[in-house]
């Protein structure tokens, strides 16, 4: 199984502070941004990871993460997102790098407390489709959120103005290799975007989707509230540290 986070985009909801740097290099606590999403997949026992950037910035990220070696990766693969087509229109880019395996994707602003060994052990024996990862919040509307019924998951409405639960979608995507014939037949939505959300329900549609609550807190750091957040979460309680002892590497078994 690969790994791929999106850090594209022009993070305008933290301007001024991503005018001259890309909002995954700024620091959260005491790391930039982009290191908790690669601990997160190492953690998980992801050991080919690609990450898509974008913006005036990209060769930041070579300068910073280099080939991984820090976070116990032999190598790191990087490609370009010209604008900011969305999401969706980020993870079409790593089709090539995915080739044909099953990957689980992170979005370049989330930040987690716990390990997702599991669900990811879960998703990889689970045959075809897709998994995602719910987390409750007290402000759903400022996400994709689940409609449950009857503990199945029939819908995801993305930022809805009256949500149908508190489940919001976190920024962790398990697919198997039809998501880049998903992404194709997208059509950008109202916000010029391709939306991860449709993306997801049309693997609800076709009846291969599973869900999982995501274990330990929570947070994405793309606004001013939610990097403040993120910053104090990390220095509270710690995030998901790379932590060989506690599965990291040494758990590329139970999941690939
Ligand atoms: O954080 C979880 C939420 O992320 C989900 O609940 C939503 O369903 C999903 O749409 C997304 O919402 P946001 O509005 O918070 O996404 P945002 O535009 O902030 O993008 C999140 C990350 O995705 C960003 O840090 C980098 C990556 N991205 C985003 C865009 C628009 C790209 O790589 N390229 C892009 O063009």
């Amino acid at each position: 199984m690969k790994g791929v986070i999106l850090a594209g985009g022009l993070g305008t909801r933290l301007s001024p502070l991503t005018r001259v740097t890309n909002k995954h290099l700024l620091p959260v606590y005491d790391k930039p941004m982009v290191y908790y999403p690669i601990e997160c997949l190492v953690n998980a026992g992801i050991e080919e990871i690609m990450i898509v950037t974008g913006g005036n910035d990209a060769g930041d990220f070579l300068r910073l993460l280099g080939n991984g070696h820090e976070f116990g990766l032999q190598d790191l693969h990087y490609t370009y997102q010209e604008g900011e087509g969305g999401i969706a229109d980020a993870l079409r880019l790593a089709e090539h790098f995915a080739e044909g395996d099953k990957i689980v994707v992170v979005l370049g602003d989330n930040i987690i407390e716990k390990n997702i060994r599991k669900p990811v052990g879960q998703f990889f024996t689970q045959g075809p489709g897709a998994k995602i990862l719910l987390k409750e919040v007290p402000d759903p509307e400022r996400f994709g959120v689940a409609e449950i019924d009857n503990d199945r998951l029939v819908g995801i409405e993305e930022k809805p103005k009256d949500p149908k639960s508190n489940l919001a979608v976190t920024g962790i995507y398990m697919y198997d290799r039809q998501v880049f014939d998903i992404v194709r037949t997208l059509k950008p939505s109202g916000r010029g975007e391709l939306e991860i959300t449709d993306v997801n329900n049309a693997y609800i549609e076709q009846g291969s989707m599973t869900y999982a609550i995501l274990d330990g807190w929570w947070t994405d750091a793309g606004t001013f509230e939610s990097l403040h957040r993120a910053w104090q979460l990390v220095a509270q309680g710690g995030a998901n540290r790379l932590d060989v002892a506690d599965g990291g590497l040494l758990g590329a078994q139970e999941s690939s």
